[in-house]
């Protein structure tokens, strides 16, 4: 299992001994989630942060946008060196042109869906795709618990990945711990994020190798 700890359950009072934690484990990315207040009722942070956290990560960044108008800010995503450059399908009218433009920014597509959004809906852009990322919770938050209907629709989405012949990864975000964690990877899930479950716990490297192992 590829994991993605997300910055967001991180102390930002002291964020060094978090991005040592982060590079000297057996974590696989790390994941950034940017939220403007409008897409989801929160604020987390912005590409000031990012910049800083970019130059200590020594692992690919998965930066999750849940922001309206996300192709407007495919050249700051791709500044940071990120390696993914996520953003939702509900939040972006021209889906197939933002992710063309973020592939030819030098970063690999992804495209997520809140709990409601049906994968059905990605039929026409799957084999563009390098990532989709499920929601187990609806965005805004760390911390909250885990949506299992998204297991099911973790199966519905390899199905269709299988069937269309597309290379997309399936990363699930949100309550995802080691018991949410197996269910998803039995489903199929390639890459899981985890929050307060990293950095709530009192051993972060034994939680990311929980995962890792699943
Ligand atoms: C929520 C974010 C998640 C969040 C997950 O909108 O997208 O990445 O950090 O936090 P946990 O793992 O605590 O649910
Ligand atoms: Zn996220």
């Amino acid at each position: 299992m590829l994991v993605s700890p997300s910055l967001l359950s991180a102390n930002f009072a002291n964020l060094t001994p978090e991005l040592e934690m982060i590079n000297s484990s057996e974590c696989d990315l790390l994941h950034l989630d940017v939220m403007d207040g409008i897409f989801v009722p929160n604020i987390s942070f912005g590409f000031p942060v990012m910049k800083a956290v970019s130059k200590v990560c020594t692992k690919p960044l998965d930066v999750h946008l849940m922001i309206v108008e996300p192709q407007n800010w495919i050249s700051q995503v791709a500044d940071l060196g990120a390696e993914y450059m996520v953003f939702h399908q509900e939040a972006c009218t021209h889906i197939h042109r933002t992710v063309q433009a973020i592939k030819a920014a030098g970063m690999k597509a992804g495209i997520s869906l809140c709990p409601a959004t049906p994968v059905n809906t990605l039929e026409d852009i799957i084999c563009d795709l390098n990532q989709v990322l499920l929601m187990s919770v609806n965005p805004g938050f760390g911390g909250q618990p885990f949506i299992s209907s998204t297991v099911a629709k973790v199966k519905r989405l390899k199905y269709l990945i299988e069937a269309s012949g597309s290379n997309a990864l399936i990363n699930v975000d949100g309550g995802v711990n080691e018991s949410t964690g197996k269910l998803l990877a039995n489903a199929g899930a390639d890459i899981l994020v985890a929050g307060s479950y990293v950095f709530g716990a009192p051993d972060p490297n034994q939680a990311i190798n929980s995962l890792k192992v699943l």
